[in-house]
């Protein structure tokens, strides 16, 4: 496979928003990414073992929810096929193996969820879809500015992930039902902290890292 690049249009306007998101990734990172798409490569690999990884933690924590371990058992896997599918664009695109400390994205939203049940269990879902739907608007936002074959490879990713998004939402909707507690506040709320976390100037660039940091 070559890197040949795509012909579309090499700026286009910055991400469209997508809910349950409140903000937009910043113009500046994607311009980065669309230029820096080999480390960005690297890191994406990594999201890919660890959104596996958080299905299957979720897995083991509610292991009474049948729909739920039904569910994320399949979301897990299917993370899996899309980790070997990276690492196979990594050798076809010479994008060599380096090890890389992850974001502060993910950890700081878990860290926001409530520690008590029945909240827990249901923030963590929140925080599973909110980081599924980053992941759609960027890889939507990034699939045109990037060479072949990676532009197809992120319009692929950019569906399964709107499809991940809702099994999330579902599943923590379908929770705050049973134990009869709201549910739109908190994907308020910690949308509000995934938006900051976007937003604010970060030092490092990863697959989610926020605005990039003028010395990052
Ligand atoms: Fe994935
Ligand atoms: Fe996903």
């Amino acid at each position: 496979m070559s890197a040949r690049r795509d012909t579309g249009p090499a700026f286009e306007p910055a991400a469209r928003l997508f809910p349950p998101l409140l903000v937009a990734t910043p113009a500046e990172w994607l311009e980065r990414a669309s230029t820096q798409w080999r480390e960005l490569l690297v890191d994406h690999a990594n999201c890919e073992k660890k959104a596996a990884s958080t299905a299957l933690s979720l897995l083991f924590a509610y292991a009474e929810d049948h729909a739920l371990t039904a569910q994320l058992s399949r979301l897990a896997r299917e993370e899996l096929r899309h980790f070997e599918q990276v690492q196979r664009l990594m050798v076809s695109l010479d994008v060599p193996f380096q090890r890389l400390s992850p974001s502060r994205y993910a950890e700081s939203l878990r860290r926001a969820a409530r520690v008590e049940e029945p909240g827990r269990r249901i923030d963590l879902l929140i925080c599973g879809g909110l980081i599924e739907a980053r992941s759609c608007e960027r890889f939507t936002a990034l699939a045109p500015r990037l060479p072949e074959p990676l532009g197809t490879f992120y319009r692929t990713l950019s569906e399964a992930e709107l499809r991940h998004f809702s099994v999330y939402f579902r599943l923590g909707e379908t929770a705050a039902k049973e134990d009869a507690v709201e549910f739109g506040a908190r994907v308020t709320k910690l949308a509000e902290i995934e938006g900051s976390l976007i937003s604010r100037p970060d030092p490092q660039f990863r697959f989610h890292s926020g605005r990039p940091a003028a010395d990052a």
